[in-house]
């Protein structure tokens, strides 16, 4: 890519992101996600800081608005608009004690990559600022670590529990999908898809109306995974309630990779910002980097997801398994052993890598959301964790196939692994924002390197 080809690039999602912002956040996509969303606002703020620090900050504080008061951040704060309002109630945040009277939020939550975003952010802010940004903000984000392991973690494993997909932010990946399927499959959905009378559902998924059907969730799953909404909102999404004869709780791999990532950056600004974190928290943390091993497979050398209930592995295959790289927390060599994984053809190692499940997989579909297709986000992640461990020349090639993809078709929500054509929402904020990130940090490098 030559100059003058790399800054129409850049340009070009900078145009994306001011197009999606909405007062003080970014909506992911207007049409398909008109609200704000946890993960979505700090990948967000990672690409904005480089153009607008101020912005990358008040995106992440007006995430901090959204905080219940029992520290958990939802993975949805909707808009306030009369259109949304079917988009409140089926949450009803307000059922909850703990939920904030001033705006309607999920019951919820979503990956934690909010301490990765402040650190950031904080990275481009003058010292003095630095300090003040992250004394804003650091009282609310330790509240929610203390929430995670709080209410997550009830037996003091070191694992924290998902109970919806959402929270994991892979919506569709087949482990929960087919646990869900297994486990919690309401007799009334079985009637309706033995019945075929799921076409109806057309008439109020939002999704289908903007994006071609075959590259969503189809309607059975669309109807599974709301009935789980409804479950936990019937028990005013109280964990104590919900997990008392609960059929169905994950250990997530993505989600705990995440956080065992987040312990950690949150020690670090903690010491930049000379605040004391509670000792609790610390011990949880270091717990969480030993108890990461136990989602370790030796037959299959990979990560998987838990059963929060058996203990057994989820051992299907997904991009999830190669995560633990970010968390920092593995060792050299599982990380060699997920590297070579990601570099084999038969697993992710496709034309437009990563694909969100491996290539060789009974679920592979090229166009099927968390089943098959690239999402940069993921690659971000990937190729953070691949730094750590030293493999740079792993991460360029990765940071440059992720850079040709939205070249070629634009910053799309996800990816054909195989075609590289853009599928879902166009004019994705997360994909723009990551892009400017991966500019940026090449002109970082290439001038280190000069
Ligand atoms: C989809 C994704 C989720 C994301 C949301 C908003 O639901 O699966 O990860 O946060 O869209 O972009």
């Amino acid at each position: 890519m030559d100059k003058s080809e790399k800054s129409n690039l850049l340009e070009g999602q900078i145009a994306v992101l001011r197009e999606n912002q909405k007062g003080s956040h970014t909506m992911p996509a207007p049409k398909l996600y008109p609200h704000q969303w946890l993960w979505d606002s700090c990948f967000i703020a990672i690409g904005m800081r480089h153009i607008d620090v101020a912005f990358a900050k008040a995106e992440i504080i007006s995430l901090f608005d959204g905080q219940w008061s029992n520290g958990m951040i939802p993975n949805m704060i909707f808009d306030s608009g009369r259109a949304y309002r079917r988009d409140r109630d089926m949450w009803r945040s307000w059922l909850s004690p703990f939920a904030p009277a001033h705006v309607a939020t999920s019951g919820i939550t979503q990956p934690p990559m909010l301490a990765e975003a402040v650190k950031q952010i904080g990275e481009l802010l003058p010292k003095a600022e630095r300090k003040l940004f992250y004394r804003q903000v650091l009282p609310k984000l330790v509240k929610y670590h203390e929430w995670l392991y709080a209410e997550r973690d009830p037996h003091s494993e070191g694992l924290v529990l998902q109970i919806h997909p959402y929270e994991t932010g892979l919506d569709n990946t087949p482990p929960w999908l087919m646990q869900l399927r297994e486990h919690s499959m309401p007799w009334w959905i079985t009637v309706i898809e033995k019945t075929r009378l799921d076409s109806l559902i057309n008439l109020v998924r939002r999704d289908t109306r903007h994006v071609p059907p075959g590259q969503r969730m189809n309607n059975i799953d669309a109807l599974i995974y709301w009935d789980v909404v409804r479950r936990l909102r019937r028990k005013n999404y109280d964990i104590s309630r919900i997990l008392h004869r609960s059929l169905f709780c994950i250990e997530d791999i993505t989600f705990n990779s995440i956080l065992v990532r987040a312990n950690t950056i949150l020690q670090e600004l903690a010491t930049d910002s000379r605040i004391k974190l509670p000792t609790e928290l610390l011990t949880n943390a270091k717990r969480a980097q030993i108890a990461l091993s136990a989602c370790w497979s030796e037959k299959d050398a990979l990560f998987y997801s838990r059963d929060f209930i058996t203990h057994e592995l989820i051992d299907i295959p997904t991009v999830g398994s190669l995560i633990p790289l970010y968390s920092g927390a593995i060792s050299k060599q599982k990380a060699e052993k997920l590297v070579q994984k990601l570099t084999n053809y038969k697993d992710f190692a496709a034309n437009f890598p990563v694909p969100s499940v491996p290539l060789s997989s009974p679920y592979f579909n090229h166009e099927m959301y968390w089943q098959g297709p690239s999402w940069i986000n993921i690659n971000w992640l990937i190729i953070n964790g691949l730094r750590q461990y030293g493999y740079d020349s792993i991460a360029d090639e990765l940071t440059n196939k992720s850079l040709e993809l939205v070249e070629k078709s634009g910053p799309y929500e996800y990816f054909s692994p195989i075609e590289g054509t853009g599928l879902g929402a166009a004019r994705f904020s997360w994909t723009a924002a990551l892009t400017i990130d991966f500019i940026k940090m090449k002109k970082q490098e290439d001038t280190t390197k000069n």
